[in-house]
């Protein structure tokens, strides 16, 4: 959808539109990844991040749900091997096993709860992204974190749903180590 400007109307709407991150961005999902790998690209725009994850010594599955966006990629040079690009939504596309990570840069991603339970039952390790902080990229393994706790002060983010936050406590108990550490936890309060 569309607002009066003929721009998208939300930050979730303008992920649709597909716009390139910068190369730090790009080095530091590429950072997370290894030769030999296999890859799921979710969300692979033009291709340009999974040329660099082929590159890098990857094998890359890129799913992009935009043709015009893919064709704009191809255009820019025949596609190497080890990556294999997908035209489809990755929402229903079922994703394949044997991955050993998925990368999923897209920093407005409203289904990302979606995707964490779709890797997951595939048995794909680890999650790269950008959609959970919405600021530089992380790496998230997929195994089972530790559950959410009410009476653990700091910062917390769930692998399962992507919600961030800080709980709350005794201001006395907030060192600069809690107000730097961040928890991975299972069942927050938004996902609960
Ligand atoms: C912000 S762009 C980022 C592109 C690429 N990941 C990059 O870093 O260069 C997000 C891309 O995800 C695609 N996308 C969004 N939802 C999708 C879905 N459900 N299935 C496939 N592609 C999707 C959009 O079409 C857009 O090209």
């Amino acid at each position: 959808m569309q607002g009066d400007t003929g721009l998208p109307a939300s930050p979730a709407e303008w992920s649709g539109w597909w716009a390139p991150y910068t190369d730090d961005i790009y080095r530091e999902a590429l950072a997370a990844l290894r030769p030999g790998q296999t890859i799921l690209d979710i969300g692979a725009g033009d291709l340009r991040f999974a040329r660099r994850a082929v590159a890098l010594g990857c094998r890359v599955i890129a799913v992009e749900m935009q043709m015009s966006v893919v064709q704009s990629g191809i255009g820019r040079g025949p596609l190497p091997d080890g990556l294999s690009v997908i035209i489809a939504d990755a929402r229903d596309w079922p994703f394949p096993s044997g991955l050993d990570a998925a990368v999923l840069l897209m920093q407005y991603c409203t289904d990302y709860a979606l995707y964490v339970r779709k890797l997951r039952a595939v048995g794909c390790p680890l999650l790269v992204t950008n959609a959970r902080w919405r600021l530089g990229v992380e790496a998230i393994p997929l195994a089972p974190a530790a559950p959410y706790r009410a009476d653990r002060i700091g910062w917390f983010a769930c692998v399962r749903c992507g919600h961030t936050g800080f709980t709350p406590g005794d201001p006395a108990l907030i060192t600069e180590e809690v107000a730097e550490h961040v928890t991975n936890v299972e069942g927050c309060p938004a996902c609960m």
